[in-house]
């Protein structure tokens, strides 16, 4: 490694309305900074001169354009300038197709991006999709340049009108700009030197905003992830070979791999052509490690540090760029890629579709070819994964269809919790004891047997009514039975907890523990929950084995909002309440449950006749026969 720290260059986006001035601000920019061969500017002026045209800094972006296109033809070009701070690179493109397929599928990626507006025509349409543009792309970093501030006479009044619209734009989608800046491209005021004709303005000038923005985190520096690419054999040994994508690893350190859970420490580190072993390594490298333990790794597992894990889940939301010929649509199925991994996924709901020559919102539940949308996928089994805003790495996949690749996206989990991938060693020093009292001796007393009714629905749907209902009958009829629900255990053990995608999950999670612990007592437990996300009540049903029914107790949202017991869907669609589960948070409906209880078609009465068939069917205790005497139990 060189000793020499080097500032590496920061990579920008220079966003706008073509007429809005981005070429001049382009050129303006390479010129102040000294980043034009000499003789540039002169040789072009007299060319305007010959021609008997006025000379514009646009030119400047042509002349290099022209450059581009005499040689092999790359998708990204990268201009180059430098300030006293650091070396820069505008990542242009030819167009918002190749720019947005760069950008998705990880050709380029941008530190930061400059929205061009033109002081005159204030925001356009086409200023507001760029804006959304940012967003799409994760961009934090934004400089908004207020352009042609001398066509409105360099008016303050003007700017702060401009101002305040694109800051209300860009604040609806999530944007907060880090300056807003007055400028003149053409005549060079507020680019490098403050301009004497706006004294009125106290803000940076466009290259101190631009040398304000931080570079983005080195990849050495983020969480450890290392994508298993493959595991050699070797004598006795197992090399689990790969590329460390981000972070940094050392002998000794335990990994975690995701999904599966399994953990173990790093023994050596073998490197290529090293000749002796190195004991760390980082980002970029490729390597080798033994670990101390025989476990079953595959290629597709990440490797990570334990306290710092990707990402779990089967459901995501994704930012993508179709590039298939047969468009991509609601239901099918590809297979993605993400680092080593494949996973099959299927389209679950298509958000938002834009079409990427005008940047307009389209309303279809298909994917044309060259669009980008908003999708939300689901996969088969666990993915381990990271926010494309969290990890660039890990947080970005590709869609194959027969062998082709007919899309790139980035992940984001909004609305979704992460079922993070807990080691499966939980603690070495944690060992089980076994009970004397035995499933079968519990159930003998009891004459009945335990078991989980996990009743999920929408808030409204009367879980909590059936609930209580079917307590008190079974009850009557001398079963040990107890509701857990939602509104009263949040008052206690989850009082912690609230409404939060990953709340929620932790919520559940919490509840399928409790549930089997009361169920391995002996007990009919009924659960209460909404309970929105399969995968929670999934694990739920992992953690009671074999003594989990799911019941789904249905009612359409209209309905529970026409009942409203709590006021509750008022409250929310009133703004009152964040996250309300069928308002503005999902609910995922059983696909198989083990029971459907239909409240819009059943009175209280039939529904709770119906669950209490079910237990007496599944849990049936035998009249006929005499309470067993009780076993001999040891005190
Ligand atoms: S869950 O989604 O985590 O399973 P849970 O069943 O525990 O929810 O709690 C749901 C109850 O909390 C609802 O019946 C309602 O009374 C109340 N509640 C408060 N805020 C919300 C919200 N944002 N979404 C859903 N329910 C809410």
């Amino acid at each position: 490694m060189n000793a020499m720290t080097t500032v590496s260059a920061l990579k920008i986006v220079i966003v706008g309305h073509v007429d809005h001035g981005k070429s001049t601000l382009v050129g303006r920019l390479l010129h102040e900074t000294g980043a034009l061969p000499e003789g540039k500017i002169e040789s072009l002026r007299e060319v305007c001169d010959k021609r008997g045209m006025p000379f514009e800094w646009a030119f400047v972006m042509d002349a290099l354009q022209a450059e581009r296109d005499q040689g092999i033809t790359i998708d990204t070009a990268q201009i180059l300038f430098k300030t006293e701070r650091r070396p820069y690179v505008i990542i242009d493109a030819p167009g918002h197709k190749e720019f947005l397929k760069n950008m998705v599928t990880g050709a380029a990626s941008a530190d930061a991006a400059v929205l061009v507006i033109d002081a005159i025509e204030g925001v356009q349409e086409q200023s507001r999709r760029h804006g959304y543009l940012l967003h799409l792309l994760g961009l934090r970093q934004l400089a908004v340049v207020i352009n042609k501030m001398d066509a409105v006479g360099f008016s303050e009044r003007r700017f702060e009108e401009v101002a305040t619209e694109i800051r209300s734009y860009l604040g609806e989608i999530g944007v907060t700009p880090t300056e807003i800046i007055p400028a003149a491209a053409r005549h060079g005021d507020n680019i490098l030197h403050r301009s004497a004709k706006m004294p009125w303005f106290a803000g940076p000038t466009v290259i101190e905003a631009l040398d304000g923005f931080t570079a983005a985190i080195e990849d050495a520096s983020l969480p450890l992830r290392f994508p298993v690419q493959d595991v050699f054999k070797f004598d006795h040994r197992r090399i689990i070979a790969g590329r460390i994508e981000s972070g940094r690893l050392k002998v000794g350190d335990r990994l975690l791999f995701s999904p599966s859970g399994k953990t173990a420490r790093i023994a050596s580190i073998e490197a290529w052509n090293a000749k002796t072993p190195p004991v760390a390594a980082a980002a970029g490298q490729s390597i080798g490690v033994t670990l101390d333990e025989q476990v079953f790794i595959e290629r597709g597992q990440i490797a990570s540090l334990l306290d710092d894990a990707p990402l779990g889940t089967d459901v995501f939301r994704a930012r993508l760029f179709w590039l298939g010929r047969a468009p991509l649509s609601a239901g099918r199925r590809y297979k993605m890629k993400l680092g080593t991994a494949e996973h099959s996924v299927t389209v679950e709901t298509v958000e938002r579709v834009i079409d990427v020559t005008d940047l307009a919102s389209v309303n279809t539940d298909w994917v044309e070819k060259n669009a980008v949308a908003e999708v939300i996928l689901r996969a088969r089994g666990k993915v381990a994964l990271d926010e494309f805003a969290d990890n660039p790495k890990t947080g970005r996949f590709v869609l194959v269809d027969n062998f082709d690749i007919v899309g790139g996206g980035v992940v984001s989990m909004q609305g979704f919790p992460d079922h993070r991938c807990r080691p499966d060693a939980v603690n070495e020093d944690i060992t089980a004891v076994a009970h004397k009292v035995s499933m079968q001796d519990r159930q003998a007393a009891n004459r009945h047997r335990p078991g989980v009714l996990w009743l999920t629905g929408l808030s409204g749907s009367g879980k909590s009514t059936i609930a209580m209902e079917v307590e008190r009958r079974l009850f009557g009829r001398g079963y040990q039975v107890f509701v857990l629900d939602g509104d009263n255990v949040r008052q206690g053990l989850n009082a912690d907890l609230g409404f939060s995608p990953d709340d929620r999950a932790e919520n559940v999670r919490r509840i399928g523990e409790v549930a089997n612990l009361f169920a391995q007592a002996g007990m009919i437990v009924i659960a209460a929950f909404i309970s929105p996300y399969r995968a929670d009540r999934d694990r739920a049903r992992a953690a009671a084995a074999g003594l989990f029914h799911e019941v789904y107790v249905k009612a359409p949202i209209e309905e529970c909002q026409r009942r409203d017991p709590k006021g509750l869907y008022a409250k929310a669609r009133q703004g009152g309440i964040n996250e309300f589960t069928g308002v503005t948070a999902p609910y995922e409906p059983p696909l198989n449950p083990d029971l459907v209880v239909d409240t819009a078609a059943l009175s209280v009465v039939e529904a709770v006749e119906l669950v209490l068939r079910y237990v007496e069917r599944d849990m049936q205790r035998d009249p006929d026969q005499d309470a067993p005497e009780r076993p001999d139990v040891a005190l």
